[in-house]
């Protein structure tokens, strides 16, 4: 996502902090801005774009001394623009702050200080901080900024500068990751450990609720309440390209252990927690239109798909209509019936898949509105679809998709869940059950991650076989889809899912000693069904792996070996089923000595047909 870099001391600040940024381009983004203190004054520049453009804006700006701010931006509120890049400032502009992570009461807070008088520059959540602090600011930054850090809800990496305190940076944390270099006569502050790697290797990393006042002498941190901190400096020992990982050994296993923070933001703003209702303020469409809509078509490509195949459980389900879900390659050449009574919802992590693009215009040139989802603002699908709802993993690199998923099946049940509550197809209880579940959900999921102990250890049983089935019945079965296509793309060993009830009709002739298969079985009320099959196919001496809920001991004994996902609603499962199956794909690979993050054959986004 975003990316933070500062810079206090006497060297070349502005090429320092472009430097920095420089480092972490990688992340994708979309606009970058820095703010230096110059003659008593905040001096901003920004852009739109790319890095190399602000550089040449400030070609010459040899500007030695003092403290500076740099921010690239992934749009997130409002769209990329000058006006909406950091440093965003206060309305006497003597403060500037750069921001990572969203401030989810941004419109509560931004009604308040406007009608005391502040001024809005921007659409962005993070202009409050800025007018915030300028309403306690008296001379003491820390101060100031430790005191509006309980106004604040959601996540934040915050750096703030001001001109009446020159050659100091003040920072807070909470859920987005902050560090502070450590140099001599110079420090610096970054979102990442890689923007600092080629300054210093000594860091304080910022915990959850606390500040730092940081200077060229010295680091004071302290907690919000005031108290001081002491804390041991951490040496990394890393090199560059393990730090862009962050110290994992891949993008794909640092993504899959990303997913509790992007559900986190996915969600972030989209419940009303104290009116117990789901919000999507960026959605035009309303009752009437949702009233006189028939049918509901959701396409997609690759991982996209099996969220849409999810998708339609989700809706059918909570709306009782009809949907069908298709691969945008068979959907645009299929001749489907579309008309303006269906909902077309396309689904794309990168918002460029050329068949998904096909699909949308498609579907908007034969009367149907069509919703986007996608993780990348400013892609196709989210210029071109009448309704866009952006998810918010943040950028992915690793071309097995991971987070991306797991995000559009939050997003996914959330509009469900939305379009029901504005049609009055679900009852309040059930509502209230499904949103109390829903905000459990980052913290279940990063639960589950703990079956990789288990994933590590007999991922080497796996590691000679030829083939690989995945079963499920209902929501386990596109979750079986979705673990078959992550083993296949990222091992290379063929793998097949199967709908479990499907098995005596052609497949379980290929069950044989050894045969590798993975049942799920997280869906109570198929759960027996599901038994039978698992039985079924260790009859004729398969070696079985079921993935199945807390508490269920009793598959156990049938099978070879069981991870167990925590116990949450059924019809959340998908979200959390999926993680094991990540983690088997990836440690099977790794394994099998595969390059993870760039399987053969296969590119991050397809946008040729
Ligand atoms: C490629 C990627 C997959 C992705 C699919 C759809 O095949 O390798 O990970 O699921 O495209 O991409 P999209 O960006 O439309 O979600």
């Amino acid at each position: 996502m975003c990316g933070i870099m500062g810079y206090v001391g006497s060297g070349e600040t502005v090429s320092i902090i472009l430097d920095g940024l420089e480092k972490l381009e990688y992340r994708g983004y979309d606009s970058v801005g820095l703010a230096t203190v110059e003659r008593g004054r905040i001096k901003t520049q920004k852009t739109v774009g790319r890095l190399a453009a602000l550089r040449k804006m400030l070609a010459g700006n040899g500007k030695r001394g003092g403290a500076g701010i740099g921010h690239t931006r992934w749009a997130t509120h409002g769209r990329p623009s000058e006006r909406n890049a950091h440093p965003h400032l206060d309305c006497n502009q003597r403060l500037a702050v750069v921001h990572n992570g969203i401030i989810e009461n941004y419109q509560e807070l931004r009604e308040q200080l406007q009608k005391k008088g502040h001024i809005f520059i921007s659409e962005t959540d993070t202009e409050v901080v800025a007018h915030l602090i300028e309403d306690y600011y008296k001379g003491d930054l820390l101060a100031a900024v430790r005191r509006i850090l309980g106004q604040l809800k959601g996540s934040y990496a915050l750096a703030v500068l001001s001109a009446d305190e020159p050659g100091k940076i003040v920072v807070a944390r909470k859920s987005s990751p902050l560090v502070i270099g450590l140099g001599t006569g110079e420090n610096y502050i970054a979102s990442d450990i890689t923007a600092l790697l080629d300054k210093t290797r000594d860091l304080f990393i910022l915990d959850d609720n606390e500040l730092a006042e940081v200077t060229p002498a010295a680091v004071r941190l302290t907690k919000a309440d005031g108290t001081e901190v002491t804390k041991e400096v951490f040496r990394v020992e890393w090199d560059a390209v393990t730090a862009e990982k962050n110290g994992y050994e891949d993008f794909m296993r640092k993504e899959i252990h990303e997913q509790p923070q992007a559900l986190q933001e996915t969600l972030a703003g989209r419940v009303d927690w104290e009116k117990g209702t789901v919000v999507f303020p960026e959605l035009k469409i309303g009752r009437d239109d949702l009233s006189a809509i028939r049918r509901i078509h959701l396409v997609a490509c690759g991982t996209a798909y099996h969220a849409g195949v999810v998708g339609k459980y989700i809706f059918e389900r909570l709306l009782r209509l009809p949907v069908e879900v298709d691969l945008a390659s068979e959907y645009r050449y299929r001749q489907a019936i579309i008309g303006p009574d269906v909902l077309t919802i396309v689904i794309s992590q990168s918002g460029e898949t050329a068949d998904t693009l096909a699909a949308l215009r498609l579907s908007q040139a034969k009367g149907s509105r069509v919703l986007g989802i996608t993780n990348v603002i400013g892609s196709s699908v989210a210029r071109e679809a009448d309704e866009v709802i952006l998810t918010q993993a943040g950028p992915e690199i690793a071309v097995a998709s991971t987070k991306a998923y797991t995000t559009q099946l939050l997003s996914l049940y959330l509009l469900g869940i939305y379009f029901a509550q504005e049609l009055g197809t679900l009852e309040e209880a059930l509502r209230q059950q499904l949103l109390t579940e829903v905000k459990l959900l980052p913290h279940l999921l990063e639960k589950t991650l703990a079956t990789e102990t288990k994933i590590k250890e007999f991922a080497e049983d796996f590691k000679a076989k030829e083939n690989i089935f995945f079963i499920g019945r209902g929501l386990d079965y596109p979750s079986s889809m979705e673990g078959a296509l992550k083993l296949k793309e990222i091992s290379y060993i063929n793998a097949q899912a199967y709908a479990a009830g499907e098995l005596k009709h052609g497949t379980l002739a290929l069950i044989e000693e050894g045969v590798p298969v993975f049942a799920l079985a997280t869906q109570p009320d198929l759960y027996e069904k599901m038994l039978s099959n698992i039985k079924e196919v260790k009859a004729r001496e398969a070696t079985v792996v079921a993935l199945v809920s807390a508490g269920d001991y009793k598959t156990e004994k049938s099978v070879d070996y069981a991870l167990y996902i925590p116990k949450t609603h059924p019809f959340f499962t998908p979200i959390l089923a999926v993680v094991p199956l990540q983690l088997f794909a990836y440690h099977v690979a790794k394994v099998r000595g595969c390059d993870v993050d760039k399987p053969r054959n296969l590119a991050k986004s397809v946008t040729v047909e």
